[in-house]
């Protein structure tokens, strides 16, 4: 184990890599809708809970993704929790397939303002964008949840040390 304090920057990358794939994350798609209809989706990780009052949680988007312009622009979007039944979902959805197209993939739906939502996810949670913060190649979006729908059963696509891992249904620990 090395100090931060004491390792070359370019180290202290592959090291936070390294890290990284130890961090097991549940996988989302993160959709939205622009002013013109056109739906936009990206598979993400980087979704985490920020509070329950007010409801909030924060995505983090990298500036070069397609979705990033039509989502701050719109100022609204949903998170979709993926379940080990979305497999194909993450290929497409992170470059395999291209704008629309992406939605041919999975049992797409559209909220009553028309935001896009898999009808199948553990849950949609659907968010206004209240704050974006730029840090480096990414906005840290932070969105206020205004209306949720919580499937059946918890059984979350997982990915960790660099692949998707599968779950069983999922029990507490003793
Ligand atoms: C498992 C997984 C997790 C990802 N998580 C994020 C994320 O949290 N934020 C992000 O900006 N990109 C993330 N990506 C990358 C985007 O999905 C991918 O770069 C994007 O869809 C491609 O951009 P495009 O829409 O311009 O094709 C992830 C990719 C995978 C496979």
């Amino acid at each position: 184990m090395t100090s931060n304090s004491t390792i070359a920057p370019a180290q202290i990358t592959v090291e936070f890599k390294q890290a990284m794939r130890r961090l097991a994350s549940t996988v989302t798609i993160i959709s939205t809708a622009d002013a013109n209809g056109n739906r936009h989706g990206m598979t993400a990780t980087a979704v985490n809970s920020i509070a329950a009052d007010p409801p909030s949680l924060l995505i983090c988007v990298n500036h070069s993704a397609s979705i990033h312009t039509p989502l701050t622009q719109r100022g609204r979007f949903c998170v979709n929790v993926l379940t080990t039944q979305h497999e194909e979902l993450v290929a497409a959805f992170s470059g395999k397939l291209k704008g629309d197209a992406r939605f041919e993939v999975g049992e797409w739906r559209n909220e009553g303002c028309g935001m896009p939502y898999l009808h199948d996810a553990q849950c949609n949670l659907f968010c206004d964008v209240d704050t974006v913060v730029p840090y480096g190649t990414h906005s840290i979006v932070i969105g206020r949840v205004s209306a949720v729908l919580v499937g059946e059963g918890v059984c979350p696509l997982v990915y960790a040390d660099g692949g998707l891992r599968s779950t069983q249904p999922l029990c507490a620990v003793d």
